[in-house]
């Protein structure tokens, strides 16, 4: 029998250089798609999976974080005095049961296999999901859920994948692929930032990944790697010969890079656009400004 996922890394560490100033004070994970920070995106998509467990390496700076799954019993209790019940069910998603989520510190930024690295102790013996936040997926059946079944399947390190241009391949680490199975391909190289030109596909690999707990052993002994940080992507690559095997999955949905204006400018439109209330106001708008540009060529 398979063990469980029940474990999910949020590593939210990072220090968001690409939304200072904003960031200066505000951690990007709390930036919001509409009325939702990135964070409750990545939560409800780890609790469709079956993650009981939410594991955040956090960093100065990351307050609002862990005050944002705190319960707000002054707040709460103003808004039921006004009966107003709509809200308080908004807000009972933010709620975390107590022992359910921990926060451990990265000290310095040291990359993100790094701060997987952190987590190890909590993690222990067992697989674990890794979430980043800013790869915000919207999909019919969430995207970890869709892993945790190729998980099952496959039983090896499961990256989520997609297939972007060759010119933008040398942003993200790549797969070099030896097996090609339709949704499941079996990796045979993992290349991090790989040079213009010199990828060994046009799948790269983005923010949701399963694996299992030797990969925490292999960042054991890693060193630093392309750009001076520890990467995870190297520590995957080690266990390709080994017991367990990497996997890529094409999940089935539509990524948004909200670590970037432009793709978090995007996330908002296409999640404003998905709630009834916001469609038709938003849609005139974005008619009109369309028009105003077609008009001024
Ligand atoms: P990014 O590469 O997006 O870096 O990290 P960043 O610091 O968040 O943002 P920019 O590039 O300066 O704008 C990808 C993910 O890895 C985490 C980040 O928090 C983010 O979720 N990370 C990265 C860490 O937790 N620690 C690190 O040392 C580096």
């Amino acid at each position: 029998m398979r063990k469980k996922v029940t474990k999910a890394i949020f590593p939210v560490a990072g220090l968001g250089t690409r939304f200072l100033p904003a960031t200066k004070s505000v951690p990007k994970e709390i930036m919001t798609l509409v009325d939702r920070p990135l964070i409750q995106y990545a939560i409800d998509e780890a609790r469709a999976a079956g993650i009981k467990e939410f594991i955040f390496v956090t960093s100065r700076g990351k307050g609002a974080l862990e005050d944002y799954f705190d319960h707000a019993p002054t707040l709460e209790q103003e808004l039921r005095k006004k009966g107003k019940d709509e809200l308080l069910e908004v807000l009972k998603d933010t709620n975390m049961d107590s022992g359910a989520i921990a926060y451990i510190r990265q000290h310095k930024a040291l990359g993100l296999g790094h701060a997987v690295w952190c987590a190890r102790r909590l993690v222990g013996n067992e697989p674990f999901a890794v979430i980043l936040p800013d790869d915000v997926i919207a999909a019919e059946k969430p995207c970890l859920q869709q892993m945790v079944e190729a998980y099952n399947e496959t039983g090896g390190n499961v990256v989520a994948t997609m297939e972007v241009p060759p010119e933008k391949a040398s942003s993200y680490g790549v797969l070099d692929v030896q097996e090609d199975m339709g949704h499941v391909v079996k990796v045979k190289g993992m290349v991090e930032k790989p040079p213009v030109g010199k990828a060994p596909s046009n799948l790269a690999v983005i923010g949701r990944y399963i694996l299992n707990p030797s990969v925490l052993r292999s960042l054991n002994q890693m060193k630093s790697g392309a750009g001076g940080e520890i990467q995870l992507t190297d520590a995957i690559a080690s266990e390709i010969n080994g017991e367990h095997g990497v996997y890529g999955y094409r999940f089935r949905g539509q990524r948004f890079d909200c670590g970037s204006k432009s793709g978090f400018l995007q996330a908002t439109v296409a999640f404003g656009l998905a709630r009834d209330e916001l469609r038709d106001d938003l849609l005139a708008y974005i008619r009109d400004v369309v028009h105003l540009d077609r008009a001024a060529e």
